[in-house]
């Protein structure tokens, strides 16, 4: 980066696409004893959701939700799931994306912040442009 104007330094979540999130939030309360939140639909997102919470870290489990789920795609290439994304809090939305530009990363979704899963101004980089890897960045 050119500058640590906007500096990242706390994660918000990881996000996991499975096919099935309820049996994804048993095995991981079941297995590893952790707190499973109950499932939530977002339609606007095309997910399902259920929130694994840490001390220092979510994990959200995705499931797609309707025909044109954005997830349709990782996981048909990912059958048995996987990580799908990590999200990174950023204080202005509009300063990262700058920096993110002036990279030369790529923004999805035509460059347009969106309003996220947690009803927060959000982008996602272009894996081919960031080490292979969805990052979503969030104000918070
Ligand atoms: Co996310």
């Amino acid at each position: 980066m050119k500058n640590n104007k906007n500096k990242i330094d706390k994660v918000n979540h990881i996000a996991i696409a499975v096919n099935d999130i309820k049996t994804a939030g048993k095995v991981w309360s079941k297995t590893l004893g952790c707190n499973v939140s109950k499932i939530k639909e977002l339609p606007e997102h095309g997910v399902k959701v259920i929130f694994v919470k840490f001390l220092n870290l979510k994990i959200e489990f995705i499931e797609p939700l309707g025909r044109n789920s954005p997830i349709k795609k990782y996981l048909s290439k990912n059958p048995n799931g996987g990580i799908h994304h990590i999200c990174f809090e950023v204080k202005d939305i509009n300063k990262a994306k700058e920096q993110v530009l002036q990279n030369g990363v790529k923004i999805l979704n035509d460059g347009l912040i969106k309003n996220g899963a947690h009803d927060k101004p959000v982008i996602f980089l272009n894996p081919s442009d960031f080490t292979g890897t969805l990052v979503e960045l969030e104000e918070t």
